[in-house]
């Protein structure tokens, strides 16, 4: 199952990819987190693991990808993946798209076309899950990244910006074919209130309270590797999804 985690800047992409992948995990399922947000560096941190090489620089680097589209297209299994670009303990992976590292370097652009089709051609075994830290905001949905998702989650935070985009994705859901759900973050009871009454509330597949725990982890840059009900009840939600959605034929 490959599920694309989106959402505004600040909402907590990265922290809900990092609970989910570490809940998944615990599990028993085998994962990877996969951070395509060129601008930032905290998941390795969220998760407990080293920051990984830079992918791009195995197809050569910011400057050839464009011409090795072809090659990307091919796709790739997850086990052949190159360990050097991989950050694992046990069951838990990362790899990383690439940063963007020096001013003046140029745009984010060959990274997302070496993410978008990397991400669509990507196989993965039945029991594997692929968990994406998305880039901020909307533009990768413009270029149709959302292809290769089965799920897209939608971080919505306790702001007008995270309700406006969730009426934008919610106006898409029918081009983009796939299922897409909301987490309402950093909420408590006032807040959610008034979000519930934005937004779509069948999409709605969990609630993540504001957690002081996950704020201070955060800050001092320490793995967010402690219980959290609200996350548990998402992971039920979305191995209920791939039973009934995903593959309601395998017996
Ligand atoms: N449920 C939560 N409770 C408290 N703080 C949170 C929660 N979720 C995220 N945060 C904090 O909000 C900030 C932004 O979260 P982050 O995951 O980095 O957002 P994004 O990846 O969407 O930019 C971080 O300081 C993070 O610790
Ligand atoms: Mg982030």
């Amino acid at each position: 199952m490959k599920i694309f985690v989106s959402g505004k800047g600040g909402s907590g992409k990265s922290t809900v990819s990092a609970l989910l992948g570490m809940e998944f995990a615990k599990r028993g399922r085998e994962v990877l987190v996969v951070d395509n947000d060129e601008s930032n560096y905290g998941i390795h941190t969220h998760l407990g693991l080293d920051l990984p090489k830079d992918f791009m620089y195995y197809f050569g680097g910011k400057k050839d990808l464009f011409d090795r589209t072809e090659d990307i297209k091919d796709g790739m299994e997850t086990e052949n993946l190159p360990d050097e670009y991989l950050s694992k303990e046990g069951n838990l992976g990362l790899l990383a798209i690439g940063k963007i590292k020096e001013y003046g370097e140029g745009c984010a652009c060959p990274m997302n076309v070496l993410s978008g089709e990397f991400l669509k051609s990507l196989s993965l075994h039945d029991e594997e899950i692929l968990i994406v830290d998305m880039d901020a905001g909307i533009e990768h949905f413009g270029r149709k990244v959302e292809d290769g998702a089965d799920i897209v989650l939608l971080v919505i935070d306790p702001t007008r910006e995270s309700i406006k985009l969730s009426e934008k994705i919610t106006e898409f859901a029918h081009n983009i074919d796939k299922s897409v759900y909301f987490v309402l973050n950093k909420v408590d009871e006032e807040t959610e209130t008034i979000i519930y009454e934005s937004v779509d509330e069948n999409k709605v597949i969990g609630v993540i309270p504001e957690d002081e725990r996950i704020f201070k982890a955060s800050l001092n840059g320490k793995p967010l590797d402690f219980q959290l009900g609200s996350v548990e009840e998402i992971v039920d939600s979305l191995v209920e999804v791939e039973e009934k959605v995903l593959r309601p034929f395998k017996s």
